[in-house]
């Protein structure tokens, strides 16, 4: 198998970096298709932590060539800072070395962060509040479909982009004000100089350039942002991010749809289940169906060090969700998962699976349910099993655990994740 796609399968920060990572180690190019800096990959190699959210995981290897396809929405002062970090940690010298942009990539403006911050704030308290990352993604996806995005080579043609910039901002004017929005457009006119000189010896034209990579034989790693379950069409809506998370759109967002003919599609998810910000969440250990899961969540919480690696938020925690996991594997075309961080759990006497999902009345669902109201009002049916003292395949009750999600979810299990390290990861029954 040439191509992978790499895909988180709960709501996000299943520890997809860390499988990226072992990836890459046999890959040559990596590529992001969607999302953008509201991601947070962290990875442990050597003892030292590095946190990246836009660029690639794969960059922590030498020798993979990065791409930002233009599904991403790209901000390009995050960008230019994780560079620089990089080239101060000595990952690479340059960014121009290893890292390509897709020219029609979005940039993400000082606009988008403030219209991010202006809804979340409007909806505080109320249904409507999302608890985005704040990070101005979902309104550069908004200002993308409304067709008055910039992209990043508009940058290059001074003779529209003061244009564009204008048709862009009045879009706005009456939601922010004159004031604001006079401020927000000289703030990105500050910026623009930088934003060039960053990106000019970066950007490519993405098609042709995975079509030259695939013609040469090299291998590609579409790495996915956020999980399944906050894509924009069949995550639980309105709950999700603004973008396609599923494998369908590593065709798109690099505008390459060939390797979907041959790549292989891996999910990643976690042993127990997290999410960050507000939506549903039929296992969160709230003490509403388990006595003592509000403490067992905590233990969970601070062991697992479930703390957003973007925002710093403490994550929902919860049983381990088979209905939900089945549902991302079906609707994202997973072929195997990974299943990470069961080492948080290793000791615990007996853990808890959903396996079913019950409605008010009785009956069980036969479908995952569309609407996040009848998703908060479901009674999730549990399967206890053993505890297990290591989660490496060869501790017996782990491996239970891992028939039993391959059982349920109708695919195999060929990662396994048991420790923040880069190697504790091991693969399981590849063929
Ligand atoms: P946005 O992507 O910032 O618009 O946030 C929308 C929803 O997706 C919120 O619930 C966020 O907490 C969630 N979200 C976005 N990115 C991530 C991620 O990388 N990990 C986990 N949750 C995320």
């Amino acid at each position: 198998m040439k191509h992978t796609i790499l895909l988180g399968a709960q709501w996000g920060d299943e520890g997809k970096g860390k499988v990226v990572d072992k990836l890459s180690e046999s890959v040559e190019w990596v590529i992001r298709f969607q999302g953008g800096n509201n991601a947070g990959h962290s990875l442990w190699v050597n003892g030292k932590k590095t946190v990246l959210h836009l660029i690639p995981s794969g960059i922590l290897h030498p020798h993979t060539m990065c791409l930002i396809g233009e599904g991403v929405v790209l901000d390009a002062t995050v960008f230019e800072i994780e560079i620089q970090k990089l080239i101060e940690s000595g990952v690479f010298k340059q960014a121009k070395d290893r890292i390509r942009v897709a020219e029609r990539t979005h940039l993400i403006l000082p606009l988008h962060r403030a219209l991010d911050q202006y809804r979340e704030l409007e909806a505080k308290g109320t249904k409507g509040h999302i608890g985005t990352t704040g990070r101005g993604i979902g309104p550069a996806y908004e200002t993308k479909a409304l067709r008055r995005g910039i992209r990043a080579l508009d940058l290059f043609d001074e003779i529209t982009l003061n244009g564009k910039l204008e048709h862009l901002h009045s879009a706005y004017l009456t939601l922010l004000g004159k004031e604001q929005m006079a401020e927000l457009k000289a703030e990105t006119l500050k910026q623009i100089p930088t934003w060039k000189k960053l990106l000019e010896p970066l950007l490519v034209d993405s098609t042709s350039l995975l079509k030259k990579i695939d013609a040469e034989g090299k291998s590609m790693l579409f790495e996915g942002a956020q999980g399944v379950m906050l894509d924009l069409d069949h995550g639980t809506y309105p709950y999700v991010t603004s973008s396609f998370t599923t494998s369908a759109y590593a065709g798109i967002g690099a505008g390459f749809p060939k390797i979907l003919k041959t790549a292989k599609v891996v999910g990643v998810a976690k042993a127990y289940v997290t999410r960050v910000g507000s939506g549903p969440f039929a296992t969160e250990m709230l003490g509403k169906h388990v006595e003592g899961e509000l403490e067992t969540g905590e233990t969970i919480r601070k062991i697992g060090q479930e703390f957003g690696a973007t925002t710093g938020r403490p994550r929902r925690i919860g049983w381990q969700d088979l209905v939900a996991l089945k549902y991302a594997v079906d609707v994202a075309g997973i072929d195997a998962l990974g299943i990470m961080k069961g080492d948080v759990l290793a000791g615990m006497k007996e853990w808890k699976v959903c396996v079913g999902y019950r409605k008010p009345n009785g009956s069980l669902y036969e479908t995952f349910p569309a609407r996040a109201e009848e998703l908060e009002a479901v009674v999730p049916v549990y399967e206890t099993i053993p505890g297990w003292n290591k989660a490496t395949p060869d501790d017996p009750h782990y491996e239970q655990y891992l028939l039993m999600i391959e059982k349920y979810c109708g695919v195999p299990v060929h990662y396994v994740g048991f420790g923040p390290e880069r190697e504790a990861l091991v693969t399981r029954g590849m063929k």
